[in-house]
Formats: C-alpha cells, structure tokens, sequence
C-alpha cells in the first residue's frame, strides 16, 4: 500500500495566506503558476459545501453533472501540483456518486443524461491515468470509467440517423430526439482514452465507429467545424451550430489519443489537425491577440450559463493532455496556454479579497462576475500550464498502480445505500420515483430537461 502524502500542502497555505489583491503570474516561474493554481482552486473549493454534515457529497446543487468537472479538474490540479489538500472532498465525492459503478445513483439516473454521466466517466478515466489513490475496498477507476463506457456503448442508436448517441437517456426528456456533439464526443473521448490505456482494440473499434459516424452529421471534415447538435426528426441532417469550446475539447482529446493508439496514423492526425485549426480560429480570436480563450459565444454579452462557465476550463484540460499523447501539438498549444493564464490572471482581482477571477481572460481588469465555475475554469488554465514541468508519461493498466491511500479517505460512507441500488446493467432504474415532476438535471448543455410527471417510475 502507498500512502499518498500531503508534502507540498504546507508551502500552499503560507503562500495562500500572504496573498491578497489579484493574483499575480509569471508564467515562466513553475512556482508563481503554482500559487495561482492554488489561490484558484482554493476559492473554488471555498464554494464547496457539499462535503458538509447533512449534504450530499459531490452533488451541486441543480447541476449533478459538474461534480463530475469540478473533480476532474481538481484531480488534474492534484496531479500538476502534488497538493493533496482536496483529494478527501475529491474522493469522497467521486465515490458517492458512482451508483453501480457506473455513476448512475439512483437519486439522479432518471433524469440524467449522457453527457451529465460522461463528465463523471472522463473524470474516473482522469483518475485512472493520473495514478489519482484509490481507496481501500473500492473498484480501481479503470473499472468505474470501463463501465460508464459499457452502459453508454450499449445506448448506440443505429434506429435512427445511422447511429449515433442520443443526447438524453430517457424517451420522456426533452432533448431525447437530438444526438448531440457532447455525448458523442464524450464517448469517442472515453473510447479513445481506454484503448489506450488498456491496449484493447474494442475500444479503439468504437472510437473509430463513433468518429466516422459524427464525421456524417456534427463534425465537418471540410471545414472542419463541430455543430453542437442534430435532430433525428430531421434524419440527422440539419444541425444546430453554436460553437463551443467543450465540443471540441472532447473530440481534440478522443483524436490525440487515437493518434496515439494509432502510432500516427494519418486518419486521427488529419483530424486532430483540423480541429486544432479550428479550435484556435474560433476560440483563441484575433482581435484580442490569437493567444488569449474566449467562449466567444456567450462571453462578449456576459450572458454565459453556469455550466457554459467551466467549458474553457475543460478544454484547457483536453488541449494540455493532447499536447501530452501528441507531442507535436505543444508548440502550438503550450503559447495558448500561456497566454489564456497570463490573461485569466489579470482577471483575478474580484471580490473583497481581490482574488475572485471572473470569464473574460482577455480583458485586463476584473469584468464583475465571480461565480465557482469560472474559479473552476480559472484553476484549470493554470494548473494546465503545469504540463511543460512534468514529463512522466500517463499509466496504462499494465503501469497503474492503484496506490491506496487511508489518509484523507472517505471515512463514513462510500456512497452504497439502498436508495443507491440501481439495477446493473445499463443502469436501468427499478421505482424510481423520488423528485418526479420536478426539473432537476441542467445538462452540460445549459438546457433543462423537463420531466414528464409520472412517467419516472419504469418498471
Ligand atoms: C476570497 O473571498 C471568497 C468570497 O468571500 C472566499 O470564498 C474565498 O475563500 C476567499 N479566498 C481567499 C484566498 O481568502
Ligand atoms: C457559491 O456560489 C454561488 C453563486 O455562484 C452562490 O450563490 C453561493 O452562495 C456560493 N456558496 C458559497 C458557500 O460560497
Ligand atoms: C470540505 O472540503 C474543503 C475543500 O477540500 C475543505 O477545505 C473542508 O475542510 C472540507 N470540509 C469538511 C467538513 O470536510
Ligand atoms: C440520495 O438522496 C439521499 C436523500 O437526500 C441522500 O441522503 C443521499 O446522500 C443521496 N445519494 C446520492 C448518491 O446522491
Ligand atoms: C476490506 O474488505 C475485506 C474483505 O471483505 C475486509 O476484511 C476488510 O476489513 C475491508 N477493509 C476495510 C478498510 O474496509
Ligand atoms: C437497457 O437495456 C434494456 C435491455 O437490453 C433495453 O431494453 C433498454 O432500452 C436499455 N435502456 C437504456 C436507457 O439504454
Ligand atoms: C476488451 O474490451 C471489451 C469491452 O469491454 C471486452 O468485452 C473484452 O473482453 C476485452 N478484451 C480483452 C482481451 O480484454
Ligand atoms: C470526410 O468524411 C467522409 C465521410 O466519412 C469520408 O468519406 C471522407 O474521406 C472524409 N474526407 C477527409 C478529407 O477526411
Ligand atoms: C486553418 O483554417 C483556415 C481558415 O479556416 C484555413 O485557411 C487554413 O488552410 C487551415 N489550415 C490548416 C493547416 O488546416
Ligand atoms: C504517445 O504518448 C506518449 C506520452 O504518453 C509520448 O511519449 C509518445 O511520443 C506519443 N506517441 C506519439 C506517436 O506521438
Ligand atoms: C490496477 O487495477 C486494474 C483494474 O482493476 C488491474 O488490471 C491492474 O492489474 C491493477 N494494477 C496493479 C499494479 O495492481
Ligand atoms: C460500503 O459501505 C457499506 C456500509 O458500510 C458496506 O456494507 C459495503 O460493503 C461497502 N461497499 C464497498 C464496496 O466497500
């Protein structure tokens, strides 16, 4: 057994404790990214109250799916920084939330939907390949990972545009009908991420699958342009254009990692270099430099959602592990890296300790808004500039060690009750009928699925 140790928490709370009024960045200096990664990701957690007595651990309020992001990237934090100091919050959370080890828990699953699922899926693969402590008695995080994948891969579509995974799970959610670049783009991730981190082809087969069927509808391999969303009632052949940095994230990371897999082959190289292109047109823009992200769509309004918030973050994640698995990428990747932190720092001077960082990262003073996401985001953008400092590759399941920790764990509850029995399986839900009627489940996507009253409880 490894115990994880808390080494570097210390230095973080004397340089956390000096610092007030803005952050400070010199990109350059692997340490002053440190501290900004920890002033960041400090207030974000201080939003986190979820792991408080009487509270549903990794559950945020309204919006189920970004526990999923919010460990994800604190998971990437642990891994960039070695500070240890949420990792309880963290993995309490992770497996609170796992249901049947398949993050289908039953208070959620009949509302839930594809994407809400991946974000928790993508953050156990995160765990899986960062070598993130599992806790004694518990499934490695390949395995939790390995079965959200199995119950996604089971939901394929063929009945409709040719395949395909719906957006939604349940026929009686709006949004049931549309086949959207998030849930497909989540699983080509997953895929392309378990093919290379087991070597089994089955995966690689369904990355492959998944990539040629969205190469039919969501993404254009001309323009090289990925539509947030299609509609099986039009046949999948008109699509909903909004541009988002999460979109592409997902599917840049599930094209590296193929590349990957692959050892270069041209198919997954041609992709990624396309979509990179794009990426960086669309969401680095010129009028403020080319080096700075910018959620263009909601930004320039401030009009963003809270789940629109942490879409930048997410991508910073994919863009410094696709620098990571496609080495040639970093040239062009590591300066927009820097540059959005660079940025994002300047826009940390909000709140009464002058250290709330708000969305704009290319405006230079602090544009008012303060929420946990865009703490969320901001930890993320500095935490990725990290990478340049660490060359251990990532484990595979022949390399994972699975180091337990006792420190820090969980304590009370692993999240099993018998509310949380789900059946096995797909996750299908036997009696559900907690919260029916109400709207519960904000998907990734910002749209609230409605619920039909009475239909919750299947059979
Ligand atoms: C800054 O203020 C926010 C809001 O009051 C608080 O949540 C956070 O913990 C503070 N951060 C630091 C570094 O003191
Ligand atoms: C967390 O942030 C939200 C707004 O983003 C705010 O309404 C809430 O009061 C905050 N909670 C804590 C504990 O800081
Ligand atoms: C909850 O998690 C935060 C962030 O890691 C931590 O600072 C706090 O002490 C935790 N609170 C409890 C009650 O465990
Ligand atoms: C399910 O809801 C119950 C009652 O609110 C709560 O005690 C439990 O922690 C929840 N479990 C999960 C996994 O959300
Ligand atoms: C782990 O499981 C084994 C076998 O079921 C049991 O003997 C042991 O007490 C468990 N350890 C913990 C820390 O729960
Ligand atoms: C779950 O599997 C059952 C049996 O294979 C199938 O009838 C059902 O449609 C599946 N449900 C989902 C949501 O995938
Ligand atoms: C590869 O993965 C698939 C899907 O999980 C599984 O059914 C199969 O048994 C695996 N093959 C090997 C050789 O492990
Ligand atoms: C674009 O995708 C279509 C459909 O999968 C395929 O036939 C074509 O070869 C692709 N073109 C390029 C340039 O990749
Ligand atoms: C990148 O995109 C621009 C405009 O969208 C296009 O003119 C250029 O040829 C593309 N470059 C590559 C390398 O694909
Ligand atoms: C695959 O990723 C590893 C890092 O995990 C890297 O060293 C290797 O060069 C990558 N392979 C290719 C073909 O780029
Ligand atoms: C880690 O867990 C995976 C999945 O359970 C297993 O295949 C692998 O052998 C384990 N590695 C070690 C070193 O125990
Ligand atoms: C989870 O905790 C319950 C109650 O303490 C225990 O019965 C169960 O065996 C535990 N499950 C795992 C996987 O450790």
């Amino acid at each position: 057994m490894v115990l994880l140790t808390n080494r570097l928490a210390g230095a973080f709370t004397v340089a956390l404790a000096g610092s007030a009024s803005a952050i400070s960045l010199d990109i350059n200096n692997e340490q002053s990214i440190r501290n900004a990664a920890a002033t960041a990701s400090f207030n974000t957690m201080s939003n986190y109250t979820s792991n408080h007595t009487g509270q549903i651990p990794g559950y945020i309020p309204d919006a189920w799916w970004e526990g999923g992001a919010l460990f994800d990237t604190l998971i990437q934090y642990w891994y960039f920084t070695g500070d240890a100091s949420n990792n309880p919050a963290v993995s309490q959370g992770m497996y609170w939330q796992r249901g049947n080890d398949n993050y289908m828990p039953s208070n959620w699953s009949s509302y839930m939907s594809n994407v809400d699922q991946m974000a928790w899926g993508l953050a156990a693969m995160t765990a899986a390949e960062l070598n993130y402590p599992v806790e004694t008695n518990m499934s490695s995080w390949q395995t939790l990972a390995q079965r959200v994948f199995k119950v996604q891969s089971a939901r394929w579509d063929e009945s409709t545009c040719g395949g395909g995974l719906r957006w939604q799970i349940w026929s009686y959610e709006s949004g049931y009908t549309m086949k959207t670049a998030a849930s497909n783009g989540g699983l080509f991730q997953l895929s392309a991420r378990l093919a290379r981190f087991t070597g089994n082809q089955t995966y690689a087969d369904w990355a492959e699958k998944i990539w040629d069927w969205s190469l039919t509808s969501l993404v254009n391999n001309d323009t090289w342009v990925v539509a947030d969303s299609t509609s099986t009632g039009s046949g999948c052949a008109t699509v909903g254009e909004n541009q988002w940095t999460y979109n592409y994230g997902l599917y840049l990371s599930g094209l590296a990692y193929m590349y990957n897999f692959t050892n270069g082959e041209t198919k997954w190289k041609a992709g990624l270099n396309g979509l990179l292109n794009t990426t960086f047109t669309n969401f680095f823009p010129e009028k403020y430099g080319g080096m700075i992200m910018s959620e263009a769509l909601c930004e320039p309004a401030e009009d963003c959602n809270t789940s629109e918030e942490t879409y930048k973050g997410l991508l910073a994640g994919d863009l410094a592990f696709v620098s990571v698995v496609a080495p040639y990428t970093a040239s062009e990747i590591i300066p927009r890296l820097q540059g959005s932190a660079s940025g994002a720092a300047k826009q940390c001077s909000g709140g009464s300790n002058e250290t709330l960082c708000g969305r704009r990262w290319y405006q230079t003073t602090w544009d008012g808004s303060a929420d946990m996401e865009e703490q969320m985001s901001a930890t993320s953008i500095f935490a990725s500039n990290l990478v340049v400092y660490k060359d251990a590759g990532l484990a595979t399941q022949a390399t994972a060690t699975n180091a337990t920790t006792t420190e820090g764990g969980t304590g009370a509850g692993n999240g099993t009750s018998s509310t949380d029995a789900s059946g096995g399986g797909n996750g299908t839900v036997t009696g559900v009928t907690k919260n029916a009627g109400s709207t519960v489940v904000c998907g990734a996507l910002g749209v609230v699925a409605a619920i039909v009253a009475g239909a919750v409880a299947v059979a």
